[in-house]
């Protein structure tokens, strides 16, 4: 619902008149009228105030009607504007109506043609408000159509932001997330036109607006008196806190031009629709990093629980991530990317879990058999973490570490760039840490020989490219053995040598 009250003011230095279109508004409804015999008087009231309907003479002393009706339109740009004269020319009428007047009188009009053209005016506007409603309800649906898709906490918070901006036009946001440990509110995105120095503090919470603790636990808003372009007008400053769980998880900040009780209900409706949207999706976003958390527990226990059962490679998985770190920052991998290669090395034997310790642990070579079931440790390891969305990108790590350049590989024996990129990474950095450190049957041996190990089978065990990477790599002086061999394990864990 639309705020029903019309503000309406009217302006004629013959104060009769004014006086004779006050008493024909009597028979409405809902309104409140001011009436104006000086025109600058009206205007520094319509630049202050809410104003919805506007009857205005068009020739006044230094004033024009046309000139009331460029500053009702700045402040108010929905408002509607009847212009009256007793001079009419066609000329002037055009005018009026391209510089968006709504309406010409002729006088001496009849009360009835003023009546009936005020109500048409109203009625017209409220038709246009309702639409701008609709509108923003419709952008509304959008947020919760992306919410039920899933989206991710950011680009929500941003769509939640922008979106709050075009439900108050000429307005500018910001959403604030409280950081857990600190309990600062930390920006996460801001919308609208924010080049002004207050107002883009005030959007990052770097202002001292507001004084008291209680002014961040409610809907929060100040009306200021600004100058712009000499004109004085009011912005007010606005700030709703995200609440969750009965605790504060956060802000939305607003400036809006123009005092807060310009806002219309159905819009303050929708602002408060949105920060619910946001602080919801901080909720779940809270949820499901907890469970990820709890998950990515479990499945490090259970790699620990698989090194536990070796005895000869510990640090294996650690120096294989940081030889695949050095190697996927050259390729120019993304931060998203080499988040996940983490997560890959430190997973990539998961499915030894399911090899019998008389195999992962034999001193002696291995039989057929039972080389057969050590091969199935890729797959093992996808099924262990099938159904785990969030582990997926690790997945190709997982099946892919053995497979080989000439299609020798297991377990689907793929081909070239058939093989995941990750794949084709892990053989390299694998292969060359199995080289220089100690197996269970000989010492580790000297950098060389693994680097000519790798340019022997490249091309046929290996990618060439990264092959040529690595070594390159290696020149450069980016691979240090001792540093990758002594560091402290960044991933806390060690896991086992890949067979
Ligand atoms: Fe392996």
């Amino acid at each position: 619902m639309l705020n029903d009250t019309k503000h309406i003011v009217v302006i004629d230095d013959e104060k009769y008149i004014c006086n004779i279109i006050a008493e024909a508004l009597s028979e409405f409804d809902d309104y409140q009228l001011q009436k104006f015999s000086n025109p600058a008087d009206a205007m520094d009231y319509i630049s202050a105030n809410s104003v919805d309907l506007v009857l205005t003479d068009l020739v006044m002393g230094d004033y024009s009607g046309v000139q009331i009706l460029e500053h009702v339109l700045k402040f108010h740009s929905d408002a509607v504007v009847i212009l009256m004269t007793g001079y009419p020319t066609v000329k002037t009428a055009i005018s009026v109506l391209k510089k968006g007047g709504y309406d010409y009188l002729i006088k001496p009009f009849k009360l009835d043609d003023l009546k009936s053209t005020i109500k048409r005016g109203l009625d017209n506007q409220q038709i246009k408000r309702e639409n701008v409603e609709l509108r923003s309800q419709l952008e509304l649906m959008t947020v919760a159509d992306e919410i039920s898709r899933g989206v991710k906490m950011p680009q929500l918070l941003n769509l939640i932001v922008n979106t709050a901006v075009s439900v108050l036009p000429g307005s500018s946001a910001a959403i604030l997330l409280k950081a857990k440990k600190s309990g600062h509110f930390r920006l996460k995105c801001m919308a609208g036109s924010y080049g002004n120095t207050s107002i883009e503090k005030f959007l990052r919470g770097e202002d001292n607006k507001r004084q008291k603790e209680s002014d961040f636990k409610q809907l929060w808003s100040l009306d200021e008196e600004i100058k712009e372009d000499g004109i004085e007008l009011k912005r007010s400053y606005i700030s709703y806190p995200l609440i969750s769980r009965d605790e504060i998880v956060g802000m939305m900040n607003l400036v809006y031009t123009g005092p807060f009780s310009y806002i219309s209900p159905g819009q303050k409706r929708m602002i408060s629709l949105l920060v619910s949207y946001a602080a919801n999706a901080v909720e779940s976003n809270f949820l499901d990093k907890n469970l990820r958390n709890s998950y990515f527990q479990t499945i490090k226990t259970l790699a620990n629980a698989v090194e536990a059962r070796d005895r000869y490679t510990a640090g294996h998985t650690d120096r294989v991530y940081r030889l695949a770190r050095i190697i996927a920052g050259e390729m120019g991998w993304s931060t998203t990317k080499l988040a996940e290669l983490r997560t890959g090395c430190i997973l990539h034997d998961i499915g030894k879990i399911g090899v019998p310790d008389s195999v992962l642990n034999k001193p002696d070579r291995l039989t057929d058999f039972e080389r057969n079931i050590m091969m199935k440790h890729p797959e093992l390891g996808v099924k262990i973490l099938h159904g785990i969305p969030f582990l997926k990108p690790a997945m190709p790590y997982i099946i892919a570490h053995h497979e080989m350049y000439d299609g020798s590989g297991y377990p689907h024996g793929l081909k070239g760039e058939d093989i995941p990129i990750e794949g084709r990474l892990l053989a390299v950095v694998d292969t060359y840490d199995a080289i220089t450190s100690d197996r269970p049957y000989r010492d580790r041996r000297d950098p060389q020989i693994a680097l000519d190990e790798l340019k022997k089978f490249r091309g046929t065990q290996f990618d060439p490219e990264i092959v040529d990477i690595f070594l390159k790599a290696f020149d450069d002086g980016l691979i240090k053995q001792d540093v990758i061999s002594r560091g402290q394990s960044s991933l806390k864990m060690k896991m086992l040598m890949p067979t």
